[in-house]
This record gives structure tokens, sequence and C-alpha cells, in this order.
């Protein structure tokens, strides 16, 4: 299969790409650089095209023949500070994409998020109301509106990733994963420091399994399908697991969340119902399988 891989330089883009190749797939990459790093694909054989996709006049980078574009390129981090630009490149990168799917008939598989689920019940389903706590929520939910209207006449399938973790997310910075910033306070001999009293949640996904979800998109029908585990992890259970994993015993150290309470996400947990009958996705790895594979590579 011929594809395409948005945002190829990035996290979840990287270890698709790669897997992608591994797979025997002819594999092309474009990324901006804005948080992707050409660091992430050590090892990938394919063409890289440095390219802006929002902006329609570096689309001619792209070549043609697709068979299928997997759209993982967006400001992803929540907190970006120009909430006009991230809507902007978020929408135009998406259309862009729509059109270049539908003139190459090919299939499109893209990266929507559970932040658009806010503050909203848990388990998350597909169909509850919305809850938009944040602009990067919101540029997803304009995403899969517009994705709606195309689903009966291409294969366009949305992913609601929930808090992937795992390795090549260094790249993100603050906005990496949890697990990430986590286990580096504890490598380096320091209490883990979390928001009191670590009773929030969040559903945390190896990015092994996120990838494999995204490859099965291609033979789901059309729509929008939850990427989780189903499970609600607190904080405070996660320093046990990575203590467990470690082998360490630190107590974790608490302090008040900087974030607005408007603006912050309390517990993520996904409703695996949907993705499990229609997408046929299970995740593989526990948090602890998952954790204890990623933990050695972070340095
Ligand atoms: N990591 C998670 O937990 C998570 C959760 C929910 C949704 N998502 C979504 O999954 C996708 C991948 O996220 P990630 O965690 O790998 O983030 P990331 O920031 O590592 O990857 C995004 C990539 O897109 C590139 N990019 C941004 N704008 C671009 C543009 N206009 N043109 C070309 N390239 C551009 C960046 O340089 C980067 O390489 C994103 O769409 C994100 O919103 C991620």
């Amino acid at each position: 299969m011929r594809c395409l891989v948005t945002g190829g330089a990035g996290f979840i883009g990287s270890n698709l790409t790669i897997e992608l190749e591994k797979r025997g797939n002819e594999v092309m990459v474009v990324d901006s650089l804005l948080t992707g790093n050409k660091d992430n694909l050590k090892g990938f054989n394919g063409k890289f095209i440095n390219a802006d996709i929002s902006k329609e006049e570096e689309l001619k980078k792209i070549p043609d023949n697709l068979e299928a574009v997997f759209h993982e390129a967006a400001i992803t981090d929540p907190r970006f500070k120009d909430d006009k630009e991230m809507l902007r490149a978020n929408i135009e990168g998406f259309k862009n994409m729509i059109a270049l799917a539908k003139k190459n008939k090919a299939k499109l598989v893209y990266a929507s998020t559970a932040n658009l689920y806010g503050n909203g019940p848990v388990p998350m389903k597909e169909s509850q109301k919305k809850d938009i706590i944040t602009v990067y929520g919101k540029s997803k939910l304009m995403m899969d509106n517009i994705a709606e209207k195309y689903s009966d006449n291409m294969h366009i399938v949305g992913l609601r990733y929930f808090n992937v973790f795992g390795p090549k997310e260094a790249s993100k910075g603050r906005s990496a994963s949890m697990i990430y910033h986590l286990a580096k306070q504890m490598k380096a001999n320091k209490r883990p420091r979390i928001f009191k009293w670590g009773q929030q949640k969040r559903d945390h996904i190896y990015v092994k399994d996120a990838v494999r979800a995204t490859l099965l998109a291609l033979k789901a029908k059309s729509g929008i399908y939850n990427v989780g585990t189903g499970i609600g992890t607190s904080f405070n259970e996660l320093i046990k697991a990575l203590n467990d994993v470690l082998k360490t015993n630190y107590q974790p150290e608490y302090f008040d969340s900087p974030y607005d309470t408007q603006t912050y996400q309390v517990n993520t947990q996904a409703d695996t119902t949907k993705s499990k009958e229609f997408l046929n996705f299970e995740c593989k790895y526990s948090l602890k399988e998952g954790i204890k594979e990623y933990v050695e590579m972070i340095e």
C-alpha cells in the first residue's frame, strides 16, 4: 500500500510510520517539524516531505497515487498560546487532507481526541454530549463534525485517542505524557510531583496499541471511535505502578494544579464498546506492561 503519514515526525506518527514500513508498505511522511523531530524517524527509508499541510500552496510537494492517508499532524499542545492559529491550522490541515484523499480515492484515517469529552461523564462514549474546555478540543470536534458529513461517500475514520504514552514522545516537551515526566523524575531519584491529591484519573494507552488501532481503522466502516484501554488509573495508582516497575518506593509530592478548573480535564476513561465491535480493537498492553517496556528507554 502506498500511503502518507502527516505529522510523521511526531510521537504517534513516527511510531505509525515505522510500523507501516515494517509491514511492507511504501510510506511517505509530511511534517512541518513544528513539534516533531526527524530523529524520531531514524531507520525510516521512505520519502520525507517538509511542508505545512495547512497551507494549500505547500500541498504540491505531496506526490499522488496514494491509497491511504493517516492524518496525525496537528497543533497538539492544548496550552498553545494562539487560539486563532490553532483553529485555523488544525481545521485547514484537515480539510486539505480530505481533499487530497478524495482526489486520490484514498482511505483517510485521522486523529481526533478524548479532550473533547472535557469533564463529561465517564466512561466516555462517542455519542455523549461533548464538553469543550479547550480550543484544542474545539478544533478536533469541528474536524469530527466535518468528517461526519463525508462519511457516506468516502472511507473516513476518526480516532479519539485517550492518553497515549511510549517511545518518541520526548519531542513533545511539556505536553508529553505524565508517565514520561513522572518516570523521568523518579529515574533521577526525585519524588514524583503530582497535583493534589492524586485522585484524578487518566486512561493511559501504550503507543503500540494506539498504532494497532490506527491500522485497524483501514478495515473499519467510516465513523468515529474511541481509542483507549477502558481503564481510568488515578495519579496515585500510576505512581504505585511506576514504583513497582522501577522497584522503588517514592512517595508523591503533591502540589496545587496551576490550571484553571474550567479548562482542566479531571478524569478520562474510554467506553470501548463501539471500538471493540466496529474497529475490532482491544488493547494488548496492560498499563504495567507498557510502562515496563517503555521505562528503560527514558533517559
Ligand atoms: N499523544 C496523545 O496522547 C494524543 C491524544 C489525543 C489525540 N492525539 C492526536 O494525535 C495526533 C498525533 O499527536 P502526537 O501526540 O504524536 O503529537 P506530536 O506533536 O508529537 O505530533 C504532531 C506532528 O504534527 C506536525 N505538524 C503540526 N502541524 C503541522 C502542519 N500544519 N503541517 C505538517 N505537520 C504538522 C508536528 O511537527 C508533529 O510532528 C495529533 O493530531 C493529536 O492531536 C494525541
